[in-house]
């Protein structure tokens, strides 16, 4: 099969298009023929090894896994022999961040607890686009607390962990306030934020309104910001943003936490329940992936660089 490799850490132009083996399928497994694969942060975070503390899981020296990528969409091609949720022909999506990545090739292999059956109403690719930044974004928000009737402020509202937070926020009937800059004002707004703070002209955390639930997806704001614009008993989660974001939550966020405000950080853990969590909501309407680029798989490396630029709107698709 064709798949996307790298031998060392590095830049993007340390991927290749290379004829690999099929992988291994064990008992529990499910063999897919990949349709399409999404990019994510964590991508050139696995590729450069950066942070270092990514190279304990993910080899010191010499990378481990040598074809990247988490999420996928695709057709089951062969089942391992206690496979019991899927056959061949099923058409899945999943995340494989916990199995050994390996979604930038035209088939993968993965436990069945990895996978879902697709959304029936969307595309290879919309389905794609899914499982990180979906469950990062639903994640985040439960670890809020998020209610009915709370308002909800989303930090980085563009990307692909923000325009699922946005869609996502509304399905729990909350008042979605989504902050982005001034161009993609209009997106936001079209996937359903009931108020835009463009981040170029207005500070959330100056205009004196406070807020339920604050998710910071993405951007570079101090955790005291955070929490001059939290209610008293509200709660602040970071999945994701600068350095200084994740820092301040993982230094501070305890000791902020000691009273009724909860400040903290959360990292997505791959969930079958989750994936079909979403599956529901997309084929209830209710949320849709939104595409920001496509790229052919011999165009990774294009689509890595692309994202670590920081400007994505929405999700970055391959196409297989
Ligand atoms: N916790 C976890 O388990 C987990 C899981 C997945 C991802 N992540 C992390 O989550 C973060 C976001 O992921 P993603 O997939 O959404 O990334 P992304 O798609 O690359 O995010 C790009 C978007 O962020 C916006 N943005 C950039 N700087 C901003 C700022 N200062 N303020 C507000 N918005 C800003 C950009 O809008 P403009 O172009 O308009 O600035 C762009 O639309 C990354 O840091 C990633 O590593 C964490």
């Amino acid at each position: 099969m064709k798949a996307i490799v790298r031998e060392t850490y590095g830049p993007p132009d340390v991927l290749y298009l290379e004829e690999v083996a099929l992988p291994t399928v064990g008992d529990g497994d499910v063999l897919v023929r990949v349709q399409a694969a999404s990019a994510n942060a964590g991508d050139w975070h696995l590729l450069r090894g950066t942070p270092f503390l990514f190279r304990l899981v993910a080899g010191l020296r010499t990378p481990k896994f040598k074809i990247i990528g988490n999420d996928i969409a695709g057709c089951v091609e062969a089942v391992g022999r206690n496979v019991t949720k899927f056959r061949s022909g099923d058409e899945v999506f999943g995340e494989l961040s916990r199995c050994g990545f390996g979604a930038y090739a035209e088939f993968a292999a993965a436990p069945e607890k990895a996978l879902a059956l697709k959304p029936a109403n969307l595309s290879f690719e919309e389905a794609a686009a899914i499982p990180t930044a979906g469950c990062t974004a639903l994640q985040g928000l439960r670890r809020g607390r998020i209610e009915r009737g709370q308002r909800v402020l989303i930090n980085g509202a563009s990307g692909g962990v923000g325009t699922f937070a946005v869609q996502i926020a509304k399905t729990f009937g909350t008042e979605v306030t989504a902050v982005c800059s001034t161009r993609n004002v209009d997106a936001v707004r079209s996937i359903g934020a009931d108020h835009v703070l463009d981040y170029t002209k207005d500070d959330f955390a100056a205009i004196g309104q406070r807020y339920d639930v604050i998710l910071a997806a993405n951007g570079d704001r101090s955790i005291w910001d955070y929490k001059r614009a939290l209610t008293a008993d509200g709660t602040y989660v970071m999945t994701g943003g600068s350095n200084r974001q994740l820092t301040d939550a993982l230094l501070f966020g305890p000791l902020l936490s000691i009273g009724r405000q909860k400040l903290g950080n959360v990292l997505v853990k791959p969930s079958q329940a989750d994936l079909l969590f979403l599956k529901e909501l997309c084929e209830a309407g209710k949320i849709r992936p939104t595409i920001d680029r496509r790229f052919p798989l011999r165009e990774v490396p294009a689509a890595v660089r692309y994202l670590e630029d920081g400007h994505a709107r929405g999700k970055i698709v391959i196409t297989i």
